[in-house]
């Protein structure tokens, strides 16, 4: 990875954990030293209703908190949503927007990837696009096209390497113990990387794209090594403190 992208492991803990929970943060930012901070950034998502207290457990690390969503609007009438403004003013400093969970439950397309992504920048948050092909579509050879599709129309033009991340997981990686190739995997970013500098040129290079789907302790270190790897995000793996940290120690 090119020395200008500085590495980041984001875990996304999704409806999972309770305010018991908050123990595995202090375990996270104990774990993430100064070897460890000169190497990589580290984000936790927790979900919202652990926000705040994560962010106190967080306090005295460099491990910055994050959110798993965002509404477009800043305020209003939509019972149960909330915005970035409300994350923001929680003490997240990231929010994920577009995973393929909330892509399939909620319906969500890749305009209203779009918006929540420019919401998240509105209230000052770095915004983590997620972006991945289904099975049925990688065995219909559409994998390529999927992904390049669901960047172009997911990422806003405002798009910096400092509020920009997208992360390439595959559908059916997610959860299942199944993972592409790190051939695979580099070939996918490359095609996200040629998409994100069509837009933005020299910046593009700058951007970071993660891996997500399945990653593990026992099989980040091929992942991450792949080209245009800069990290992974991580779900089932990162609600165990250690599990995380040895994910993040890849980096050492
Ligand atoms: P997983 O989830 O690591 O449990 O496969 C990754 C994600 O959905 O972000």
């Amino acid at each position: 990875m090119p020395a200008e992208r500085r590495p980041l492991v984001a875990g996304n803990w999704k409806m999972n954990g309770l305010r018991g929970s908050a123990a595995e943060i202090t375990a996270i930012a104990d774990g993430y030293d100064a070897a460890l901070a000169a190497r990589a950034d580290l984000l936790i998502c927790p979900p919202a209703t652990l926000l705040a207290s994560a962010v106190q457990a967080a306090e005295r690390s460099a491990l910055r908190i994050g959110a798993q969503d965002c509404h477009a609007k800043a305020s209003g009438a939509h019972t149960g949503d909330l915005s970035a403004e409300m994350l923001a003013d929680a003490g997240a400093t990231a929010v994920i927007v577009g995973h393929s969970e909330r892509r399939a439950d909620h319906h969500e397309s890749d305009e209203m990837v779009w918006e929540k992504a420019e919401a998240a920048w509105r209230a000052g948050l770095m915004a983590v696009v997620c972006v991945g092909e289904t099975e049925a579509q990688r065995q219909a050879g559409h994998c390529h096209a999927v992904v390049a599709r669901q960047v172009r129309g997911s990422v806003p033009d405002a798009a910096t390497p400092e509020n920009l991340v997208v992360a390439y997981e595959p559908v059916w990686a997610i959860g299942t113990g199944l993972v592409p190739t790190p051939e695979d995997v580099a070939e996918v970013h490359g095609v996200i990387r040629s998409v994100l500098a069509q837009r933005f040129g020299d910046a593009a290079q700058r951007m970071r794209i993660l891996y997500g789907g399945s990653v593990k302790p026992d099989n980040v270190a091929s992942l991450l090594t792949a080209a245009d790897v800069d990290g992974a995000l991580v779900g089932g793996a990162s609600l165990k403190a250690s599990d995380f940290l040895a994910i993040a120690r890849a980096y050492l």
